[in-house]
């Protein structure tokens, strides 16, 4: 696990360039955290850091369920499962399978279905208790596809968040 602090949303946008700049194609990414959490704020971060043009809203797809970021070095998939009431619903949209065809894709709640997942990274964002600007990040993994990059991305998160 890699736990980093960050004070504001600029800080929480560099850690987010940083997970980027470790990523690859077919890598899944969720995103656990309550509502206001940051975790757009994150995904804002991470598809600027992979080119993904500025006319390019990245907002929560709250209605349309999967925006797809084109414009970027990697095809960016953003999920939001917040609404979604079924694991069913959630296996319906096919985010594992739009890994596997050579997307990045982000889930925000992604949490709440990790079963219909498969590997990939989570990082945590929880608000601090006392500021409301502070979030604790943790990033952890499930399954063995970060394995060779897990020192690099803990190298890459940690100095982004110092
Ligand atoms: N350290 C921080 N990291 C991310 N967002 C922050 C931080 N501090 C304050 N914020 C604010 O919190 C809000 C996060 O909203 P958003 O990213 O939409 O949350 P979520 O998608 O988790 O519901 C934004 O208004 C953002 O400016
Ligand atoms: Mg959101």
């Amino acid at each position: 696990m890699i736990s980093v602090v960050s004070r504001d949303e600029s800080c929480t946008a560099r850690v987010a360039a940083a997970v980027a700049a470790v990523v690859r194609p077919r890598d899944l990414i969720v995103l656990a955290g309550p509502m206001g959490a940051g975790k757009t704020a994150f995904t804002r971060g991470f598809a600027a850091a992979l080119g993904v043009s500025r006319d390019e809203d990245v907002t929560s797809p709250t209605f349309t369920l999967v925006h797809e970021y084109r414009t970027g070095r990697v095809p960016v998939h953003h999920a939001d499962l917040y609404r979604l009431r079924t694991l069913g619903e959630v296996a319906d949209l096919g985010l594992r399978e739009r890994a596997d065809l050579g997307a990045v894709v982000i889930v925000e709640w992604g949490d709440v279905a990790t079963g219909v997942l498969g590997d990939h990274l989570r990082i945590d964002i929880e608000p601090d208790e006392d500021d409301d600007d502070t979030r604790h990040l943790t990033v952890s993994v499930e399954g063995h596809s970060w394995d060779a990059r897990w020192e690099r991305l803990r190298t890459s998160v940690t100095g982004a968040a110092s």
